[in-house]
């Protein structure tokens, strides 16, 4: 298979390209900044993964990453959205250019890409498309509430996705992660400028950072993260949905079963400073 990955030089992009690779599959790897893809090119060795310009919100680098891969490849079988941002911060603090950026890479970008490979899976009459969005696109926890808007836009244009392009062979997919040890958690993690202004939301924001550092310690190995995602390019039948990790689960359930009462009284006790 012919593999595109965004946002390849951390996390599950990094990961999954070098699974995909070693998998037999030809990769190729997205990079923001291309000066970056050391770690991957390490990580790779003799693989075939070969790693291309792509800052996803760039038009230009959008199409002449698929046309290369065209010209190269004849093809490209499975496309998966990773490249992502997040941003802390409560939402009336979070300024309007903040709020654009998170769902221009979470969400406009992936849909323009997308429709960059579209017509060539079309062409083919197959192609797997897995978009990466987050238990943040199922539950939205305060503090994340623009990361959050970005996933839950995600969930619904894929689902919508799916239907329309399922006639022409091509499979549309989500996988949505609980906590995982990536940059995202690091050197990615980004509060707005506001955040840490005095005022009403301050406390909150410092009991929301004591939260999310506590979760950036338990957080899950990124690689099973990596292998569900090759897995669901390379299967002929990919759900929907697909939830990683136990907390992740957990949420679903208790979103789904649970009364909304009793889940809004455990996310207002671990959020109230
Ligand atoms: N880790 C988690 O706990 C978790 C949970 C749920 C969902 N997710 C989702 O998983 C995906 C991957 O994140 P990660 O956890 O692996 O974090 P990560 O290590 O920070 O990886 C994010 C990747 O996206 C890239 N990226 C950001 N803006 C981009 C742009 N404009 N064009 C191209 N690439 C861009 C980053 O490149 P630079 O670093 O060079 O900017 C980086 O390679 C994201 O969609 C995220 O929302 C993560």
């Amino acid at each position: 298979m012919v593999v595109l990955i965004t946002g390849c030089r951390s996390g599950f992009g990094l990961l999954a390209a070098v699974e995909a690779a070693r998998r037999g599959h030809r990769v190729y790897a997205g990079f923001r900044d291309l000066s970056t893809k050391d770690g991957l090119v390490e990580a790779a060795g003799d693989l075939p993964v070969f790693p291309i310009q792509l800052d996803v919100t760039d038009p230009e680098q959008r199409e002449t990453a698929v046309q290369k891969i065209m010209e190269i490849e004849g093809r490209i079988d499975a496309l998966v959205n990773n490249a992502g941002v997040a941003l802390g911060g409560y939402l009336e603090q979070i300024e309007e250019d903040e709020m654009r950026r998170v769902l221009e890479v979470n969400l406009i970008a992936l849909w323009a890409l997308t429709n960059q490979v579209l017509p060539h899976m079309r062409g083919q009459g197959a192609g797997t498309i897995v978009n990466v969005s987050s238990i943040s696109g199922r539950l939205a926890l305060p503090g994340l509430g623009a990361y959050a808007a970005s996933k839950f836009a995600l969930e619904g244009m894929s689902e919508a996705l799916r239907h329309e392009v399922k006639p022409f062979g091509v499979r549309v997919c989500l996988i949505e992660p609980g906590p995982y040890k990536t940059d995202i958690l690091g050197r990615n993690r980004t509060l707005c400028r506001r955040a840490t202004e005095e005022g009403p939301y301050r406390p909150y924001t410092e009991k929301a950072e004591q939260l999310f550092d506590n979760i950036a310690t338990t957080a899950g190995d990124p690689m099973d993260v990596a292998n569900e995602i090759v897995a669901l390019c390379e299967a002929k039948r990919p759900p929907l949905r697909t939830v990683m990790g136990p907390s992740a689960r957990l949420r679903v359930l208790l979103k789904r079963y649970g009364p909304w009462g009793l889940l809004e009284t455990m996310i207002s006790r671990a959020t109230t400073p």
